[in-house]
């Protein structure tokens, strides 16, 4: 079984960088699956939404997801990868998976301001995390492995406490 985790979670929880120094401990790869998709499309992300819409993000997020999985490395999500179902089914099937759970309020400081992010470049960005959340909380839960909250502790820490629950995984 493949023992690397998948980490999941709304914009800003700190996928990529948690995801960088876990893989730098476990001494394998990171796959990032925004960057994935960047260097497939050969595109940023807003121009993505912008000339192809939101359905073809999610059709090449969904190859990149299925191909990362295959690999023995450590994989960081966009936050809307448990969107689609064919998503979860795979992470489900998938440990361990974790979720840097964070409320709206910890994530729209972090991400405020953020161009790169279309579904936050406009409007209210507290109120969208929030709709994000009630939309997708209950899908990371379903997901997850393993929940790790994320304001509470300093990057390190939460690294170390992930460390230490996936040891639990590969001695099964
Ligand atoms: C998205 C999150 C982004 C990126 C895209 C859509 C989302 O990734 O995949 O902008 O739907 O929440 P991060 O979670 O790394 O910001």
């Amino acid at each position: 079984m493949n023992h690397y985790p998948v980490l999941i979670g709304l914009m800003g929880c700190g996928k990529s960088s948690i995801g960088r120094r876990l893989a730098r401990t476990l001494n394998c790869a990171l796959i990032d699956t925004d960057e994935e998709i960047i260097s497939r499309v050969g595109m940023s992300i807003p121009e993505i939404f912008e000339r192809h819409g939101e359905a073809y993000f999610r059709d090449v997020e969904h190859e990149v997801l299925r191909d990362a999985l295959r690999r023995s490395a450590v994989v960081a999500t966009g936050g809307g990868i448990v969107e689609r179902l064919e998503n979860r089914s795979a992470l489900i099937s998938h440990t361990p998976v974790v979720w840097l759970q964070a409320a709206p309020e910890f994530l729209a400081a972090r991400i405020a301001g953020d161009r790169n992010r279309p579904l936050v470049a406009r409007g209210n960005v507290l109120q969208t995390l929030r709709d994000l959340a009630a939309k997708r909380d209950p899908l990371y839960a379903e997901c997850a492995d393993i929940v790790m909250p994320r304001a509470e502790l300093k990057k390190s820490a939460i690294v170390a406490r992930i460390l230490e629950q996936l040891s639990a995984f590969s001695e099964e």
